[in-house]
């Protein structure tokens, strides 16, 4: 069944409260759900349910389980009853439940997830986001294997009963959709802590772990500390319980949830130590906390009216949360990470035939919609709005926002009203870019007068394959240098005025509204060199023919870290793309000197953030690289890539090694800003030394030092791509120090996952027959089947078929079991026309194979009929 935007009706009953209780078996559930509900509009009840046991139904005190039509979906019951009372109990099997949606068990525990319809798979209920009630929760269970009891809200009250168990009570006083509800029950341990809030409330903060976890959630809740301090003061925006609980666990679809005043997460993003974690890791895990922290207000105290409107609170949410790291960290480290997560995985997605627009305008099954585009790309266009308005300006729009809505179930339109009226703008081109899906390009040609000294831009923006596609508002971060590299004054035309807004003398965002527009500059003495596109200041494609001394200088002196960062990619991008056309067509090429002199004098400038700097001086990633053909060669850009690698080692290698020393730090671990940056230097430096066999008992020694996660995996890594003496020695070694810690094991088995070469699909093959690996547990999935299919370009495309047809029996197997992660599983697969004739119907075999499987889920189906269309 297909859902479509354009049907949305509004619920034809309201529930004003509802009580819950839950009495906890792993095998037989009972659930009693007592709604109090109120008639909006004719028709009869209709509440959904799946994979439920109904053993009653009572109306205002009347059995009436046998005028109740149940199918698969739901329940329908008839009566002409304005108000009623309406009791449900039903019986569930948690320790069955191995999609991980609903009421679950995870190691011996018990938790919920609801978004986006699992409340349906816990009772009978009005399952969409725009029925908000006061919830009750009353949680039995059995004392000794169940410490801790937990729901939404406060408890309100607990004791203990006969047999051995006890029981609690939680009220949440805020209304909310059923998604956002949240149990967990289990023998966890917890750290606590309080955080006085700016109005001077004290609000208790609790972390419970599994008991071998409870030494790693210091960073949690620091991290929650500073996500609760920075939405006051960025945001003005307060926490409005007296308590505040994370969970973690093992098993989990997706990063975490925002249950309120309950949060599930994956232990993934709570748990850490420097000796267990990453820097990565670190960053993740704040970032993580501060997203499912600040959709308390952007998602739940304002939610969605239906799921089309996901993106409301998840493209505002990651915006928030990329602010917040920001703010924490570096900025403009910031900016570049998140442009590379945008471009590796978002523009693929946009391009493929899943592409969707941020705002999907129908889906079969809506987990699918969990997707980069609706998250990342959604919160490049909450961006746009702050680029567009200004940090205040987008504030003044955000209290608009609540004043407005504060309570309600809204849409994005809701949004850009608030964003609009606030400044007394027309922001209603904005609508254009939630309907439209593909990335849009941008092709600017720049023309120099002498006689006049003006410098015209003339900028088009298109998408080729959106049919009638209509112009988007567009700003462009914009700014010029002369020859030498120095900012010239921007002094736009008359005409050119009303679209340019200058934010500095050197600075200014274009207007563009239009599908071609103009933008012409006054009082300049030579041809300048543009730097467009600042910040990466909308999500498109920039086509511009730089020359490679352009880049150099773009390189070297523009005012803009992103600028800088991108010239010396497109240099390096450049290079690759050189190279591959030379091993397709046979012939020589020696890298150029000007490449070579850009990285040196970055590297030797010792005042340069040396964040900034590794970034830079990074190879664009494989995926991206592919990105920029029709039909991806893999061999030769595998090749070319690791030729520019060895190259650039060759090159620079004092530097490397210098850089290398100079990042050196023996004191203890810290996560901040300063030691990051020199952490991510030291390592890129060690892995150019590493593709060089002279520097090998280097490498070793970082990996024998043993000092931090980050220092390790990365040593461990080099080891293993460039096959060193040692790598398989020290595979053994790290996997007895960690066996216990399935956190470092994912690890472990991603590290070999992702290691490229001819034997890539046979250790795969190995790996599966581990001890240690599951089908059952998302995060192991994803660390060997995901990473391989995603990053092991030269095993999973082998041209024989064996990588793909070796995924493709797990996702069968996995489809099962979890149905979500088997379909994100397939998002690989999905991009079968990128790749040459025997590679496409090697690909597309697989897909039919999958979709042709007896019981396959609508997860599933969707995506594979959707990409074999
Ligand atoms: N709302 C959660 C977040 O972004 C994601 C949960 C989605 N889960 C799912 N199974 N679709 O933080
Ligand atoms: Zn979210």
């Amino acid at each position: 069944k297909v859902n479509y935007l354009s049907d949305y009706q509004p619920p034809n009953f309201a529930i004003g409260s509802v009580y819950l209780e839950f009495d906890l078996q792993p095998l037989a559930t009972r659930v009693t759900n007592r709604m109090l509900l109120t008639r909006m509009a004719a028709g009869a009840l209709h509440l959904d349910g799946e994979n439920l046991q109904l053993i009653s139904v009572t109306l205002d005190g009347l059995e009436v389980t046998n005028q109740c039509l149940i199918d698969e979906n739901g329940l329908q019951l008839m009566t002409d009853k304005d108000q009623f009372e309406l009791v449900v109990v039903t019986e569930i099997a948690p320790q069955s439940n191995t999609a991980l949606e609903g009421l679950y068990r995870t190691s011996n525990n018990y938790c919920t997830q609801c978004e986006a319809e699992g409340f349906r798979k816990i009772t009978y209920y009005l399952d969409r986001p725009d029925v908000l009630s006061v919830f009750t929760t009353k949680i039995i269970a059995d004392k000794s294997e169940n410490r801790y009891l937990l729901a939404n809200g406060n408890m309100v009250e607990s004791g203990d009963l006969a047999d051995g168990k006890h029981y609690a009570v939680w009220l949440d006083p805020h209304k909310k959709p059923c998604y956002l509800f949240a149990l967990v029950a289990g023998n966890l341990e917890k750290i606590t802590d309080t955080y006085t809030t700016v109005e001077g409330r004290e609000v208790r903060l609790e972390i419970f772990v599994e008991p071998r976890n409870i030494d790693k959630c210091d960073h949690a809740m620091q991290s929650l500390k500073r996500s609760m301090q920075w939405d006051e003061q960025r945001f003005g925006l307060i926490y409005d319980l007296d308590i505040y609980m994370i969970v973690a666990v093992d098993d989990f679809n997706m990063g975490a949830m925002e249950n309120k005043g309950l949060n599930v997460f994956n232990s993934k993003f709570v748990l850490a130590q420097p000796a267990t974690a990453t820097d990565v890791d670190y960053e993740g895990i704040e970032a993580v906390i501060g997203h499912e922290y600040f959709h308390n207000w952007t998602g739940n105290r304002v939610t969605c009216r239906d799921w089309f409107q996901l993106t409301l609170k998840e493209g505002l949410t990651v915006f928030r949360d990329q602010e917040f790291t920001a703010d924490m960290l570096s900025p403009s480290v910031k900016r570049i990470e998140d442009v590379k997560r945008l471009r590796s995985n978002q523009f693929p997605e946009d391009a493929g035939p899943m592409a969707h627009p941020i705002q999907p305008q129908s889906y079969i099954e809506m987990n699918n919609f969990y997707t980069m585009t609706v998250y990342e790309k959604g919160a490049e266009v909450v961006r746009l709005y702050h680029t567009l308005l200004g940090e205040s300006g987008f504030q003044k729009g955000m209290q608009l926002y609540f004043a407005r809505h504060d309570g309600q179930a809204v849409t994005v339109q809701d949004f850009r009203q608030a964003m609009a009226d606030a400044n007394a703008v027309d922001l209603a081109q904005m609508h254009n870019w939630y309907v439209q899906s593909g990335t849009p390009h941008l092709q600017v040609t720049a023309e120099y007068y002498p006689e006049t000294k003006t410098f015209t831009l003339t900028c088009k923006q298109s998408q080729p394959q959106t049919k009638d596609f209509v112009p988007l508002l567009l700003p462009i971060g914009f700014g010029m240098l002369d020859q030498h590299g120095q900012p010239l004054i921007l002094e736009p035309t008359f005409e050119s005025a009303a679209h340019v807004e200058l934010r500095s003398n050197t600075h200014a965002i274009l207007r563009m509204t239009q599908l071609e527009q103009k933008f012409t500059f006054m009082d300049v003495s030579s041809p300048p060199v543009p730097s467009l596109l600042r910040g990466f200041s909308a999500p498109v494609k920039l086509h511009f023919e730089y020359s490679n001394a352009d880049l150099a200088l773009l390189a070297a002196a523009d005012e803009d870290s992103f600028v800088r960062w991108e010239a010396m990619q497109t240099l390096l991008l450049r290079t690759i793309q050189s190279k591959v056309s030379a091993l397709q067509s046979g012939s020589e090429l020696a890298l150029s000197n000007e490449v070579l002199d850009v990285a040196k004098a970055l590297l030797e400038d010792e005042q340069l953030d040396a964040a900034l700097v590794a970034m830079t001086l990074s190879l664009p990633e494989l995926g991206y690289i592919g990105e920029q053909y029709q039909e991806v060669d893999v061999d030769a850009i595998y090749q070319a890539h690791h030729w520019l690698e060895s190259q650039l080692a060759h090159g620079l290698q004092s530097q490397w090694l210098a850089a290398y020393q100079r990042c050196q730090n023996n004191g203890p671990y810290q996560y901040d800003k300063i030691q990051i940056a020199q952490r991510m230097l030291k390592n890129v430096a060690l892995s150019y030394l590493g593709a060089l066999p002279e520097n090998q008992a280097l490498v070793a020694s970082q990996y024998q030092l043993q000092q931090n996660m980050t220092d390790v995996l990365a040593a461990l890594r080099i080891m293993l791509v460039h096959q060193h003496a040692a790598a398989q020695d020290a595979m053994q070694d790290f996997y007895q120090r960690w066996q216990e810690d399935n956190l470092v094991v994912d690890k472990w088995f991603a590290l070999q996952a992702q290691t490229q070469n001819a034997q890539a699909v046979e250790t795969l093959a190995v790996l599966l027959q581990h001890s240690d690996f599951s089908l059952k547990n998302p995060n192991r999935v994803r660390s060997l089947l995901g990473v391989f299919s995603r990053l092991n370009l030269v095993g999973f495309h082998r041209a024989d078929g064996k990588g793909y047809q070796m995924v493709s029996e797990q996702i069968c197997l996995l489809d099962a079991l979890n149905p979500q992660i088997a379909a994100r599983l397939l998002a690989p697969f999905t991009h079968w026309k990128r790749y040459d004739v025997k590679r496409q119907s090697l690909m597309r075999a697989a897909l039919q194979e999958i979709l042709q499987r007896e019981g396959v889920s609508k997860d599933v189906y969707e995506i594979a009929s959707k990409s074999l269309a």
